[in-house]
């Protein structure tokens, strides 16, 4: 039933043999690199390399400051922690996204607040969000008050999906108006612009991964991104287990985390770095000829980054009329060897996160139900 499309994969990635949804591409200096590193010994998290990606992200984002950190999900529960969010406070993010969003504001003994996404972005819906806040929200002493549990709503996380940008201007002045601290969730946007600004740079902090999965990868990483001096050297603290620098004395002044990204994985990531262009340049390439490919057909949507924005079309998607089409589809392509694979699972939905407070869903389960990821490595 869908031979046409596994086709035109398996033509796309010139084989017949397994093809993945996502894997990296080494094709620059990663071994050098992790030679050097070996070579000095500093492969834990003091080196060269820490440092060095720190600059360059920060650069090439045009963030000021840059903090490498273990993963994506470390960065963001110490961007939590940044905000100030405790115990019983309360975060708004969105039901569609991988469970690290919800677990680190479980992490801190926060529960989510689920708000729907847009149709076109996948991400927070900046309607919804304001619809949400007026209608069901109090500021009282400049903070604000969920009118239903009591509790202060200390922070939000949108997410841009896939690499797609959500209205995060629209987003952070909302989030202004309120008082509430925005944290986002670029972990899958790295090379993704939104009005020509990066991803991770509209928020108080933004947050990325390099996952082996990611546009670049570290094998493991992640890093916080952030415009504010007095955030970025918490964050430094954070995530160096609160360590007071001395020459040789061992004070902690908080309890902190053992969150530093090791020198062999910043080896690994600036020489992935040096790259990011040409993968950029070639998945937008590899979106080109899928949108061209789906345009003929009226069994499958597929989703090009939406309007005021340049993706990096990390994970190609198509939306399906109905679910059975989709399952179908999921069906035979998995067993051709050909991988894709649904949207997650709405986060409300998780037995964890069931009884967290929820507002109108209507697109993320429109969307749960329809969307299919399909092959989207860099072809060199
Ligand atoms: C949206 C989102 N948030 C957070 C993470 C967590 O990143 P990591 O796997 O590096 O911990 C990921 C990916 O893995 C992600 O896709």
């Amino acid at each position: 039933m869908f031979e046409n499309v596994i086709n035109f994969i398996q033509e796309t990635y010139e084989t017949k043999d397994f093809i993945p949804l996502h894997e990296p591409r080494f094709v620059g200096n990663e071994k050098k690199y992790l030679n050097e590193c070996i070579d000095s010994t500093f492969v834990s998290s003091i080196g060269k390399f820490v440092v060095e990606f720190e600059e360059k992200i920060a650069n090439y984002t045009g963030a000021k400051y840059a903090i490498a950190t273990s993963n994506g999900t470390s960065a963001l529960h110490i961007s939590l922690l940044l905000a100030n969010v405790e115990r019983n406070d309360e975060v708004i993010t969105q039901p569609l996204t991988f469970v690290a969003t919800c677990n680190a504001i479980s992490y801190c003994g926060a529960q989510p607040i689920f708000i729907d996404v847009g149709k076109d972005t996948m991400g927070l819906s900046s309607s919804a969000l304001k619809d949400f806040l007026e209608n069901k929200t109090s500021v009282k002493n400049q903070q604000c008050i969920n009118n239903k549990t009591g509790k202060v709503i200390k922070a939000c996380v949108p997410m841009h999906t896939f690499g797609h940008p959500c209205r995060i201007d629209e987003i952070k002045d909302i989030c202004d108006k309120y008082y509430i601290f925005l944290i986002e969730d670029a972990a899958e946007s790295v090379g993704s612009f939104y009005k020509d600004k990066h991803t991770g740079n509209f928020g108080q902090v933004g947050v990325m991964s390099f996952n082996g999965n990611k546009i670049i990868t570290a094998g493991g990483g992640g890093c916080i991104v952030t415009n504010d001096k007095i955030l970025a050297k918490k964050a430094k603290h954070l995530t160096t287990t609160a360590k007071v620098p001395h020459k040789w004395d061992f004070n902690h002044d908080m309890v902190g985390y053992n969150y530093r990204m090791p020198n062999l994985n910043a080896a690994l990531l600036v020489a992935q770095l040096e790259n990011l262009e040409i993968f950029l340049l070639k998945k937008r390439e590899l979106a080109a000829a899928y949108a061209d490919f789906f345009n003929y057909t009226t069994t499958y949507n597929f989703v090009k980054e939406p309007i005021d924005s340049h993706s990096n079309y990390w994970l190609n998607a198509i939306i399906f009329k109905d679910k059975r089409q989709r399952d179908l589809f999921l069906d035979e392509t998995n067993s051709e060897g050909v991988m894709t694979r649904p949207i997650w699972t709405l986060m409300n939905k998780l037995p964890m996160f069931e009884h967290a407070q929820y507002d109108d869903l209507t697109n993320s389960k429109w969307l749960e139900e329809r969307i299919v990821n399909i092959p989207s490595s860099v072809i060199l």
